[in-house]
């Protein structure tokens, strides 16, 4: 099983970008955490980061035929993007998606997810954690589904 890992805008400032929201771990220690996980559920995990909304539907696009399924924090995108919630009903592979704040307890404009419909499930609050968890979830979901 391979995972393609999409990290929105915004990510790579993680560990110095609003701490005290987001964490202050940076993007390389949570791809490490993931990878540290994903070598336990003996997948393969492989992020990708953009700013730019059409490199993400680029990059889930590639996922076709390399990938089984999609972790995805899309950043602000989840909140405004059509275009990647129709690449990742475009593709059809099972996706989680994620966040590192718990989105519904914040702004009224961060309680909307386009992805959320495309999506298996959502993770959200449980900082670098929701990362760990929706990985379990989305390899738990494949395992199950090829039984
Ligand atoms: C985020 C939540 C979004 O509302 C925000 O725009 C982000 C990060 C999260 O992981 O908590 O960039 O997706």
């Amino acid at each position: 099983i391979s995972i393609l890992v999409v990290h929105g805008p915004n990510l790579n400032l993680l560990g110095q970008r609003e701490p005290g929201i987001y964490g202050s771990l940076s993007l390389a220690d949570i791809n490490r955490l993931l990878e540290l996980e994903a070598t336990k559920l003996q997948v393969g995990v492989f992020p990708v980061q953009s700013n730019h909304e059409g490199v993400l539907v680029d990059k889930i696009h590639s996922a076709l035929g390399d990938y089984q399924g999609i972790l995805i924090n899309a950043g602000a995108y989840t909140h405004t993007s059509v275009a990647l919630r129709d690449a990742i009903a475009g593709v059809n592979l099972p996706t989680v998606e994620v966040h590192l704040s718990n989105i519904y307890r914040r702004e009224e404009f961060r309680h909307h997810s386009y992805i959320a419909p495309v999506a298996i499930g959502q993770i959200s609050g449980f900082g670098a954690q929701s990362y760990v968890l929706g990985l379990q979830a989305l390899v738990h979901h494949l395992r199950e589904k090829s039984v």
